[in-house]
Protein backbone atom coordinates (compact mmCIF):
# COMPACT_ATOMS: atom_id res chain seq x y z
CA UNK A 1 0.00 0.00 0.00
CA UNK A 2 1.30 3.62 -0.69
CA UNK A 3 2.56 5.12 2.26
CA UNK A 4 0.43 8.40 3.35
CA UNK A 5 1.50 11.88 2.71
CA UNK A 6 0.94 14.99 4.62
CA UNK A 7 0.99 17.53 1.81
CA UNK A 8 0.28 21.37 2.59
CA UNK A 9 -0.86 24.11 -0.06
CA UNK A 10 0.53 27.56 1.30
CA UNK A 11 0.72 31.03 0.36
CA UNK A 12 -0.63 34.38 1.20
CA UNK A 13 -4.39 35.79 0.84
CA UNK A 14 -5.64 35.38 -2.14
CA UNK A 15 -3.04 33.26 -3.98
CA UNK A 16 -5.41 30.39 -5.71
CA UNK A 17 -4.38 27.58 -3.26
CA UNK A 18 -7.47 26.82 -2.42
CA UNK A 19 -8.56 26.36 -6.44
CA UNK A 20 -4.93 24.52 -7.25
CA UNK A 21 -5.81 22.04 -4.07
CA UNK A 22 -9.25 20.98 -5.19
CA UNK A 23 -7.74 20.45 -9.06
CA UNK A 24 -4.62 18.69 -7.48
CA UNK A 25 -7.14 16.07 -5.39
CA UNK A 26 -9.09 15.23 -8.74
CA UNK A 27 -5.91 14.53 -10.65
CA UNK A 28 -4.61 12.38 -7.79
CA UNK A 29 -7.93 10.27 -7.34
CA UNK A 30 -7.85 9.81 -10.97
CA UNK A 31 -4.12 8.52 -10.60
CA UNK A 32 -5.51 5.95 -8.04
CA UNK A 33 -4.59 7.42 -4.97
CA UNK A 34 -6.79 7.61 -2.26
CA UNK A 35 -6.87 11.49 -0.86
CA UNK A 36 -8.77 13.93 1.61
CA UNK A 37 -8.51 17.21 1.89
CA UNK A 38 -8.41 19.61 4.87
CA UNK A 39 -7.68 23.11 5.51
CA UNK A 40 -6.44 25.23 8.79
CA UNK A 41 -7.96 26.99 10.49
CA UNK A 42 -10.92 25.18 10.44
CA UNK A 43 -10.90 21.29 9.87
CA UNK A 44 -12.22 19.99 12.20
CA UNK A 45 -15.83 20.61 14.24
CA UNK A 46 -13.38 22.52 17.17
CA UNK A 47 -11.63 24.01 14.25
CA UNK A 48 -14.30 25.51 12.57
CA UNK A 49 -15.24 27.40 15.72
CA UNK A 50 -11.72 28.29 16.46
CA UNK A 51 -12.06 29.55 12.84
CA UNK A 52 -14.99 31.44 13.21
CA UNK A 53 -13.45 33.49 16.29
CA UNK A 54 -10.11 34.15 14.16
CA UNK A 55 -12.09 35.67 11.08
CA UNK A 56 -14.34 37.73 12.98
CA UNK A 57 -14.13 41.09 11.37
CA UNK A 58 -15.08 42.26 14.68
CA UNK A 59 -12.41 40.24 16.65
CA UNK A 60 -9.94 43.69 15.94
CA UNK A 61 -8.32 43.47 19.24
CA UNK A 62 -7.21 40.24 19.64
CA UNK A 63 -3.98 40.32 20.89
CA UNK A 64 -1.29 38.42 18.72
CA UNK A 65 -0.23 35.73 21.26
CA UNK A 66 -4.01 34.83 22.03
CA UNK A 67 -4.32 34.64 17.58
CA UNK A 68 -1.03 32.32 17.87
CA UNK A 69 -2.40 30.32 20.25
CA UNK A 70 -6.07 29.84 18.31
CA UNK A 71 -4.23 28.53 15.33
CA UNK A 72 -2.19 26.16 17.07
CA UNK A 73 -5.16 24.76 19.25
CA UNK A 74 -6.99 24.17 15.76
CA UNK A 75 -3.85 22.82 14.01
CA UNK A 76 -3.51 20.27 17.00
CA UNK A 77 -7.05 19.27 16.83
CA UNK A 78 -6.80 18.84 13.09
CA UNK A 79 -3.75 17.22 13.35
CA UNK A 80 -4.80 14.16 16.04
CA UNK A 81 -8.47 13.73 14.62
CA UNK A 82 -8.28 14.31 11.11
CA UNK A 83 -4.43 14.19 9.65
CA UNK A 84 -2.75 11.57 11.43
CA UNK A 85 -5.49 8.62 11.21
CA UNK A 86 -5.42 9.73 7.41
CA UNK A 87 -1.75 9.60 6.56
CA UNK A 88 -1.60 6.26 8.46
CA UNK A 89 -4.19 4.52 6.63
CA UNK A 90 -1.53 5.23 3.06
CA UNK A 91 -3.79 8.12 2.49
CA UNK A 92 -2.71 11.65 0.71
CA UNK A 93 -3.75 14.58 2.86
CA UNK A 94 -3.68 17.48 1.08
CA UNK A 95 -4.52 20.52 3.39
CA UNK A 96 -5.06 23.97 2.59
CA UNK A 97 -2.71 26.23 5.37
CA UNK A 98 -0.48 24.83 7.79
CA UNK A 99 2.70 25.13 10.09
CA UNK A 100 4.26 27.32 7.20
CA UNK A 101 1.51 30.12 7.69
CA UNK A 102 1.78 30.04 11.54
CA UNK A 103 6.00 31.00 10.97
CA UNK A 104 5.00 33.74 7.77
CA UNK A 105 1.85 35.00 9.26
CA UNK A 106 2.44 34.90 13.45
CA UNK A 107 6.42 34.77 13.80
CA UNK A 108 7.00 37.39 10.52
CA UNK A 109 3.77 39.30 10.02
CA UNK A 110 2.85 39.67 13.56
CA UNK A 111 6.56 39.68 14.55
CA UNK A 112 6.44 37.47 17.62
CA UNK A 113 9.41 35.88 18.89
CA UNK A 114 10.38 32.77 16.37
CA UNK A 115 12.44 31.37 19.25
CA UNK A 116 9.72 31.24 21.07
CA UNK A 117 7.24 29.85 18.62
CA UNK A 118 9.85 27.37 17.77
CA UNK A 119 9.90 25.78 21.02
CA UNK A 120 6.22 25.42 21.04
CA UNK A 121 6.35 23.67 17.42
CA UNK A 122 9.06 21.75 18.98
CA UNK A 123 6.95 20.05 21.55
CA UNK A 124 3.70 20.09 19.89
CA UNK A 125 3.77 19.78 16.31
CA UNK A 126 7.25 19.40 14.94
CA UNK A 127 7.01 15.30 14.31
CA UNK A 128 4.28 16.02 11.97
CA UNK A 129 5.13 19.10 10.13
CA UNK A 130 4.17 18.19 6.48
CA UNK A 131 6.02 16.00 4.05
CA UNK A 132 6.14 18.72 1.31
CA UNK A 133 4.87 22.05 0.65
CA UNK A 134 3.48 23.55 -2.25
CA UNK A 135 4.01 27.57 -1.87
CA UNK A 136 1.99 29.61 -4.35
CA UNK A 137 4.16 33.21 -4.62
CA UNK A 138 2.20 36.38 -5.69
CA UNK A 139 3.33 39.77 -4.68
CA UNK A 140 1.47 41.81 -1.85
CA UNK A 141 0.64 44.42 -4.42
CA UNK A 142 -1.55 41.37 -6.06
CA UNK A 143 -2.92 40.33 -3.24
CA UNK A 144 -4.01 43.84 -2.05
CA UNK A 145 -6.16 43.99 -5.45
CA UNK A 146 -7.43 40.02 -5.22
CA UNK A 147 -8.68 41.29 -1.46
CA UNK A 148 -10.22 44.72 -2.89
CA UNK A 149 -12.06 42.29 -5.52
CA UNK A 150 -13.29 40.11 -2.20
CA UNK A 151 -14.55 43.00 0.11
CA UNK A 152 -16.48 44.55 -3.03
CA UNK A 153 -18.50 41.47 -2.93
CA UNK A 154 -18.71 42.15 1.25
CA UNK A 155 -16.73 38.62 1.46
CA UNK A 156 -14.03 39.99 4.05
CA UNK A 157 -12.50 38.83 6.82
CA UNK A 158 -10.74 39.89 9.81
CA UNK A 159 -6.98 39.48 8.09
CA UNK A 160 -8.63 40.94 5.00
CA UNK A 161 -8.33 44.05 6.10
CA UNK A 162 -4.37 44.05 7.24
CA UNK A 163 -1.90 46.67 5.76
CA UNK A 164 0.49 46.26 2.78
CA UNK A 165 3.41 46.56 4.86
CA UNK A 166 1.61 43.53 7.14
CA UNK A 167 1.57 41.33 3.76
CA UNK A 168 5.04 42.15 2.55
CA UNK A 169 6.44 40.88 5.69
CA UNK A 170 4.97 37.43 5.56
CA UNK A 171 5.48 37.32 1.96
CA UNK A 172 9.27 37.75 3.23
CA UNK A 173 8.41 35.11 5.96
CA UNK A 174 7.56 32.68 3.26
CA UNK A 175 10.18 33.56 1.06
CA UNK A 176 12.72 32.87 4.25
CA UNK A 177 10.99 29.73 4.97
CA UNK A 178 11.31 28.07 1.43
CA UNK A 179 14.89 28.87 1.10
CA UNK A 180 16.08 27.37 4.02
CA UNK A 181 13.57 23.91 3.50
CA UNK A 182 14.31 23.03 -0.40
CA UNK A 183 13.74 19.47 -0.44
CA UNK A 184 10.12 19.81 1.52
CA UNK A 185 8.78 23.19 -0.27
CA UNK A 186 8.13 24.49 -4.09
CA UNK A 187 7.72 27.57 -4.95
CA UNK A 188 5.15 27.95 -8.18
CA UNK A 189 4.38 31.49 -9.28
CA UNK A 190 1.14 32.28 -8.15
CA UNK A 191 0.30 34.74 -10.38
CA UNK A 192 0.71 32.90 -14.18
CA UNK A 193 -2.97 30.53 -14.98
CA UNK A 194 -4.46 28.56 -13.36
CA UNK A 195 -3.66 25.16 -16.07
CA UNK A 196 -0.35 26.62 -16.03
CA UNK A 197 0.67 26.45 -12.07
CA UNK A 198 -1.42 22.72 -12.05
CA UNK A 199 1.05 21.58 -14.72
CA UNK A 200 4.14 22.81 -12.60
CA UNK A 201 2.08 20.86 -9.31
CA UNK A 202 1.64 17.69 -11.20
CA UNK A 203 5.44 18.03 -11.98
CA UNK A 204 6.22 18.15 -8.19
CA UNK A 205 3.61 15.65 -7.60
CA UNK A 206 4.80 13.11 -9.65
CA UNK A 207 8.56 13.86 -8.43
CA UNK A 208 7.23 13.46 -4.95
CA UNK A 209 4.80 10.09 -4.88
CA UNK A 210 7.16 8.63 -7.79
CA UNK A 211 4.42 8.19 -10.04
CA UNK A 212 5.11 7.27 -13.28
P1 LIG B 1 -7.60 31.07 4.60
O1 LIG B 1 -8.51 32.20 4.22
O2 LIG B 1 -6.53 30.83 3.64
O3 LIG B 1 -8.35 29.88 5.00
O4 LIG B 1 -6.78 31.51 5.94
C1 LIG B 1 -7.33 32.19 6.96
C2 LIG B 1 -6.40 33.28 7.44
O5 LIG B 1 -5.66 32.82 8.57
C3 LIG B 1 -5.39 33.78 6.43
O6 LIG B 1 -5.44 35.19 6.41
C4 LIG B 1 -4.05 33.33 6.98
C5 LIG B 1 -4.31 33.21 8.45
N1 LIG B 1 -3.46 32.23 9.17
C6 LIG B 1 -2.53 32.67 10.11
O7 LIG B 1 -2.39 33.88 10.33
N2 LIG B 1 -1.81 31.73 10.80
C7 LIG B 1 -1.95 30.39 10.61
O8 LIG B 1 -1.28 29.59 11.26
C8 LIG B 1 -2.92 29.95 9.61
C9 LIG B 1 -3.11 28.48 9.39
C10 LIG B 1 -3.65 30.89 8.93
Amino acid sequence: MQRGKFITFEGLDGSGKSTQLEIAKEWLKRKGFSVITSREPGGTSVGKEIRKILLNPNHKGLNSKSELLLYLADRIQNLHESILPAKSAGKIVLCDRSHDSTIAYQGFGRGLDLDVLESIIENYIRPYTPDFTILLTISPETVFKRLKKRKENLKTDRLDQESLSFFEKVSKGFQTIASSEKERIICINGEQKIEEIHKEIIEFLMLKLKIP
